[in-house]
């Protein structure tokens, strides 16, 4: 037994020592080392010999596995040092780097830090509030009765009976004045839910609401400050229009419109040949809302309005498919 152990390790050293690969490493070691290598074999029949030499056997067999361990690993630093080992082997430290994928801040993202950047320097605080909203908030609260079209069930995404994934902005308008009173002026932005998903629409999306209520606000201060908003958004030279709407929180109501950005007004698939674009509802703030959150509609007056942030970022980036902002697609993110 003692000199077949002792053959055995002058054989694996002597084979060692011809080895010039290091993958031819990996198979030398299986071959002694392994679950049916060789010395492996031998160990399996130390039980067997007398037991007053078993001990001594054992000893010596297990030294021997540590001896040609340690020349294994000896030999595999030497040939990586020599540089003969494979190629793969081998740390080329003068080889650049590979750059990481470095992430960026979404398109969706830099259209509303943009508004609200806009707005805080008007004077109009940051805010949110929950995606997932009480129909009092999203519906009730704003004029919208139980039995108006707006909250179809096609529309609206229902937790509960009276829970929703909020369709808009505007519930937040309701939130701040239940808990502020006047004057209030507020830019909201967040991620709102429909039922409805093609070319144009996402079930998701975001807006961004506006709302300012003082003593003596007019139309004319609703039409001041978003003029000054596109003009900052879009280009100075934006023409904007302002049409006749219908909104059940605000009255009047009106949407705005700016000059298609495509085709500078000349008429185009983008603007349906009309030559302007819809960016946004707004209104005055209907007294129906103010009266839900005890506001004195005899002291007090405001205008409200809400945008599409995609739309916006569409029309900005000229992107024309609005499921591309939520595909992840690494090449379409980065153009921005
Ligand atoms: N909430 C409206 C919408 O989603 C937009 C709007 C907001 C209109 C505020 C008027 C005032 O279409």
């Amino acid at each position: 037994m003692k000199e077949q152990l002792l053959t055995l390790k002058n054989k694996a050293l002597d084979e060692l020592q011809k080895i010039k690969d290091v993958t031819d490493i990996e198979s030398f070691k299986v071959a002694y080392l392994g679950k049916k290598g060789q010395l492996t074999a031998l160990m399996k029949q130390i039980g067997k010999s007398p037991p007053d030499i078993r001990p001594e056997i054992g000893r010596l067999a297990n030294t021997i596995k540590a001896t040609i361990s340690k020349a294994i690993e000896e030999k595999r630093s030497e040939i990586i040092a020599s540089g003969a080992g494979k190629k793969e082997e081998i740390i080329d430290i003068t080889l650049p780097g590979r750059k990481p994928l470095r992430g960026h801040v979404h398109p969706v993202n830099t259209v509303i830090r943009e508004v609200c950047s806009i707005f805080s320097h008007m004077g109009f605080n940051v805010i949110t509030g929950p995606d997932v909203e009480l129909d009092y908030y999203n519906f009730e609260a704003l004029n919208l009765p139980k039995d108006h079209p707006a909250r179809d069930m096609q529309d609206t995404f229902y937790v509960s009976s009276n829970v929703v994934l909020r369709t808009h902005t505007s519930p937040i308008q309701v939130r701040v004045m239940e808990k502020t009173p006047p004057p209030v002026s507020i830019i909201a932005p967040g991620s709102v839910y429909r039922r409805d998903s093609d070319v144009s629409h996402t079930p998701m999306f975001h807006q961004v609401e506006g709302l300012l209520v003082d003593n003596d606000v007019t139309f004319g201060d609703l039409k001041g400050i978003l003029t000054a908003f596109i003009h900052q958004m879009f280009g100075s030279g934006t023409k904007i229009r302002f049409r006749p709407s219908f909104f059940p929180f605000t009255e009047p109501s009106a949407e705005v419109d700016i000059q298609c950005v495509m085709c500078k007004g000349k008429g185009c698939r983008i603007c349906s040949h009309t030559g302007w674009l819809e960016i946004l509802g707004s209104g005055m703030v209907d007294p129906e809302v103010f009266r839900s959150v005890d506001y004195d509609t005899e002291l007090y007056s405001g205008f409200a309005f809400g945008m599409g942030i995609e739309r916006i970022a569409m029309l900005k980036y000229g992107i024309d498919d609005i499921q591309l902002f939520f595909k992840n697609d690494i090449m379409f993110l980065t153009q921005f």
